[in-house]
């Protein structure tokens, strides 16, 4: 009985989700699908017997991190040749001809998805693995993140497909995820990707299953391989993908002539600037499959198909003026205010030169006329000068010596490529920019204090730094222009809030430079506590992984500070968290002293981190590479071959999690 309604809601809510992932066409609403989710998951926790790995609750994805393991490709993930004009492309189509001995052949018209290419292997109509291109003859497996992409079944619909067969596509980051996904970064301090393709390979490749599947990633099929396939041409199979769930492209066409395909370049070069996903060309391949063989590849790519690459969107605009924005940290941007112009859809008044060796590279000049670019990426970027129509008398623009802010001359940081303004207390964006940092979502995620209510803060004079949040007073914030009780009361409960979040988003919000999200969980978790982070030497903070000496110079330096120090200590008094979270096991600090340890692998109770600082709370050490001088392997899942076989050749012990809890507790 239950097992039966089990199976009929995994029926019910893949039906569902290919309905509205696939089709685009939901038959159930929103909360009847989650009402249907919330059943199956409540019958499968009481029931773990008839658990399947396949279950649509899976796909929401689990918080397990997992490493990626290397899988050679059974077929070999080979790239297509790029043409950039129709000329090319008829050429392309003429080397067909010839090669099939002037028979007829049909073409099918594609969109070439700007993603990360997928491997994705069905045996007996079940995803089994799923692996990225890699280097084209091994990939990542990065399983356990695709399945938390909807539009990629986990079962299949019929039962007309091969036994065994690999399919391939791309994984995209559809537009309006892309843009919601970095205005989250932005929000956080973070960089944001340069373009959907960079966000789609990089959050393939994230820890977290539970992440990717937030990030609402989808893919596109276009590429069927195996024995036994249903029929002898590409475009069939594909329509006999799409019935067995996947989801195949609607602009796939066949094209019959060369003119056809003229037309299909025609009328995407146009049509694409409205997809939901970003494109960066066409492709196009021969029909027939015995064709494709009698065509062969190269050792590259295959002469049966072809890209058409679109040029890249350009367009040519006058320069306003050069503005150079001061960021948190004191660094120094420079910014061409451009007379706005339309490109790919948007207009566009700022693009970023990045830095002053980028700026002084292109030779700006007064009143140019410049060249900006919106490729794959939402940022537009300055390319290049058109000399032709620089203006008679219009001088090189450059770089500023002072601060815009606060008129402080700028340094420059040996060997960087930014200038910095070195007035950090005093300079207003300098200020703001902290404070702002520290209040945001990733950090003490403080209600209701944003760009504009810190900058109104900071100009009423009742913070410049962020320890002077906590002493802020409701009747104060109540006054302000503008605000209310409300408003007021909703920062102060916001500040209230704050205590409660780890340890480590204290230190991210501390604005230290060069420490972001990742490096402050690291030094966090190695440090254990601010008491001991304050005090960590240069060395000891070199230990902890991927912090160098640029990062533990610019960590003593905070802390080298007595008003950087003050800060601490208020933010202490406070209530604010000042000691991570120890992992369960405890230990009295010496029970591994003089002990070396490497660590090697993937975990599954603890991360990498955690063993490390429990290693060295110890009293132990670690190092990154198996020597006689090595006396204990802590060895997870996958751990790396070479430093298997180096560990057994010496006699070293390898421990695992287990073994190594046990030995500490
Ligand atoms: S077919 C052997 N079709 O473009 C041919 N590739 O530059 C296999 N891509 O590695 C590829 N859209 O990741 C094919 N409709 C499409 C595509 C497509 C995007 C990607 C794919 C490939 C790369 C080559």
């Amino acid at each position: 009985m239950i097992k039966e309604r089990i199976e009929e809601l995994r029926r019910l809510l893949r039906q569902h989700n290919h309905n509205y992932y696939v089709l685009n066409a939901p038959t159930v609403s929103d909360r009847e699908f989650d009402r249907l989710m919330a059943e199956l998951a409540t019958l499968e926790t009481e029931h773990p017997e008839y658990d399947d790995p396949d279950s649509p609750t899976h796909r929401v994805g689990s918080d397990l991190t997992e490493g990626f393991e290397q899988v050679r490709h059974i077929f070999p993930m080979l790239s297509l040749a790029n043409t950039y004009s129709i000329d090319e492309v008829d050429s392309w189509f003429g080397r067909v001809s010839e090669g099939l001995y002037g028979q007829k052949f049909d073409i099918v018209g594609e969109l070439k998805f700007d993603g990360s290419g997928i491997s994705l292997i069905y045996e007996r109509g079940r995803l089994v693995r799923a692996v990225t291109r890699g280097d084209g003859g091994v990939g990542d497996d990065v399983t356990a993140n695709v399945r938390t992409i909807r539009s990629i079944p986990t079962v299949l619909n019929g039962d007309d497909y091969p036994d065994f067969f690999e399919m391939r596509g791309e994984i995209v980051m559809p537009w309006s995820a892309f843009e919601r996904l970095n205005a989250e970064r932005a929000a956080a301090g973070e960089p944001p990707f340069a373009n959907p393709r960079n966000a789609a390979a990089g959050t393939l490749k994230l820890r977290s299953a539970a992440e990717v599947s937030r990030r609402g990633l989808d893919a596109y099929l276009y590429y069927l391989l195996g024995d036994n396939l249903p029929c002898d041409n590409h475009f069939d199979n594909m329509m006999a993908a799409r019935r067995w769930g996947f989801k195949v492209s609607d602009a796939m066409t066949l094209l019959h002539s060369l003119s056809e395909v003229d037309e299909f370049i025609a009328r995407w070069d146009s049509e694409r600037k409205d997809l939901p996903v970003a494109t960066d060309g066409l492709v196009f391949k021969v029909n027939n499959l015995r064709q494709q063989l009698n065509l062969g590849t190269t050792s590259k790519s295959p002469r049966w198909a072809v890209a058409y690459k679109f040029a890249a969107e350009r367009a040519l605009t006058r320069l306003r003026f050069v503005s150079f924005d001061v960021g948190r940290t004191g660094v120094v941007t420079p910014v061409a205010n451009l007379e706005p112009v339309l490109l790919s859809g948007t207009i566009v008044k700022r693009a970023s030169l990045h830095n002053a060796d980028i700026m002084h590279a292109l030779d700006i000049h007064t009143d140019d006329m410049l060249y900006v670019e919106k490729g794959g990426e939402i940022i537009p970027k300055i390319t290049g000068v058109e000399l032709e129509q620089r203006p008679a008398g219009s001088q090189p623009v450059a770089f500023v010596s002072h601060c815009p802010a606060c008129g402080t001359p700028l340094v420059r940081v040996e060997g960087e490529a930014a200038w910095v303004c070195p007035n950090s207390d005093g300079c207003f964006p300098q200020i703001a920019g902290r404070i702002e940092h520290f209040c945001g979502r990733r950090m003490m995620d403080v209600d209701g204090l944003g760009e504009e209510s810190v900058a109104l803060l900071v100009r009423e004079g009742l913070v410049r730094d962020i320890a002077d949040l906590y002493s802020l007073k409701e009747d104060e914030l109540a006054t302000l222009p503008g605000w209310g009780d409300r408003s007021a009361q909703r920062v102060l409960d916001g500040l209230d809030a704050s205590k409660s979040r780890p340890f480590e988003r204290v230190v991210y919000g501390l604005s230290i430079p060069y420490v972001g999200e990742t490096t402050a969980r690291r030094l966090a978790r190695a440090a254990g506590s601010m008491e001991r982070l304050r005090t960590m030497s240069a060395e000891e903070l070199e230990a902890v992984e991927d912090v160098g000496p640029r990062i533990a110079r610019a960590v003593k330096d905070y802390f080298a500070k007595p008003d950087n120090n003050r800060i601490v200590d208020t933010l202490a008094a406070a209530g604010l968290t000042m000691e991570a979270e120890m992992p369960a096991a405890v230990s009295d600090g010496t029970a591994l002293a003089g002990k070396t340890f490497v660590i090697s692998g993937v975990f599954a109770l603890h991360s990498r981190d955690d063993y490390k600082a429990m290693i060295e709370s110890a009293g132990g050490k670690c190092v990154g590479s198996v020597s006689r001088k090595t006396d204990f392997i802590l060895a997870g899942e996958n751990m790396g071959p070479a430093k298997l076989e180096k560990a057994r050749s010496l006699d070293i012990p390898i421990i695992d999690e287990n073994e190594f809890l046990a030995m500490i507790s």
